[in-house]
């Protein structure tokens, strides 16, 4: 054989080989593709909404429990995108090296979009029949995990000031589902609950648990409490905290509800001097949180916000 054929035969080997890794590839990720569908449709849902599993435990603050408001494939699954994304926001944190950001995505990075499929839009539903508030009004579902010794202390859902009351008004409830059973600690506890001292407490409930009315983090279960009376005020009584978890592993997933819609934003006429606060607002702009945090970013009516610029909401 000549050079030349042996060359001619060599240059066919390599296509060939390049032609068998391309197809692989593309086999390797439309597989993945459509993995990742598979995930959301093969979730078996929760029964539609069912007055006779919520029980009331507390009328002052209004506090109610439902058994059984997500199925343990709706529970894995939202874990499985809270880990998902927890894991994304890091790996983006580092490579840019924006510590600022890396802020700002802690706390903003594992709340889920809504709708985001078909299981996530099923529980935002389910959420709105059980309330009776629209959808609009509520905010993304947030992924919560709490390990060993973590928690949250007794503090209030609304606030006080403009900046988080422009979209959408005061938060008015909470629904709080509870992702994964914690066996030791990790209650949820009302320490202003009124008649707290008559629930009746074995010691299976921490000792934290024992200072308010307290709910057990139970896969499945969801607690829905109310922040304002039902004349718009504040109710101080709705304070509550999130236990240490002692034994286990905890995963929440807290969906808050405003008084009004929280997805149609006002936007402010006040566009004079229009610009950013922040020398990062592009890149923040360029990473999607103007649509992730809308107040911080865009603002809303009467509170501008800090990156009006970057997010092109000036009227020019
Ligand atoms: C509602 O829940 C109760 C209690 O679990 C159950 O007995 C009943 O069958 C349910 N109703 C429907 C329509 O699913």
């Amino acid at each position: 054989m000549g050079v030349t054929a042996m060359k001619r035969r060599l240059r066919g080997v390599v296509l060939l080989v390049l032609a068998l890794l391309l197809t692989a590839t593309a086999v390797v990720l439309l597989h993945g593709e459509a993995e990742g569908d598979a995930d959301a449709s093969a979730v078996a849902a929760a029964p539609p909404f069912n007055a006779s599993r919520v029980r009331a435990v507390s009328w002052r603050p209004r506090i109610f429990v439902y058994r059984g408001f997500l199925s343990d494939g709706e529970c894995d699954h939202l874990v499985k995108l809270g880990k998902k994304k927890m894991q994304r926001s890091m790996v983006a944190d580092r490579n840019s090296g924006a510590n600022v950001m890396s802020e700002v995505r802690t706390s903003s990075g594992m709340f889920l979009n809504k709708r985001q499929d078909p299981v996530v839009s099923g529980i935002e539903k389910r959420i709105a029949a059980w309330t009776f508030l629209p959808e609009e009004n509520a905010e993304n579902i947030q992924i919560l995990r709490y390990e060993h010794g973590q928690k949250y202390e007794p503090h209030f859902d609304y606030f006080q000031d403009k900046v988080n009351q422009a979209l959408g008004g005061h938060r008015y409830a909470t629904v709080l589902m509870y992702l994964s059973t914690v066996e030791k600690g990790g209650e949820t506890v009302f320490p202003n609950a009124e008649g707290w001292e008559s629930q009746p407490k074995d010691d299976t409930f921490s000792e934290c648990a024992h200072r308010g009315l307290a709910v057990k983090p139970v896969k499945g279960d969801a607690v829905l409490f109310f922040s304002l009376h039902v004349d718009g005020v504040p109710d101080p009584l709705s304070l509550h905290g999130s236990c240490p978890v002692i034994q286990g592993e905890k995963w929440s997933a807290p969906k808050w509800i405003h008084i009004r819609s929280y997805e149609h934003q006002p936007i402010s006429k006040e566009t004079k001097g229009c610009s950013d606060n922040s020398a990062r607002c592009a890149k923040w702009a360029e990473a999607g949180e103007c649509e992730k945090n809308p107040v911080y970013m865009v603002g809303a009516e009467g509170a501008p916000g800090n990156c009006r610029k970057s997010c092109r909401v000036c009227d020019s």
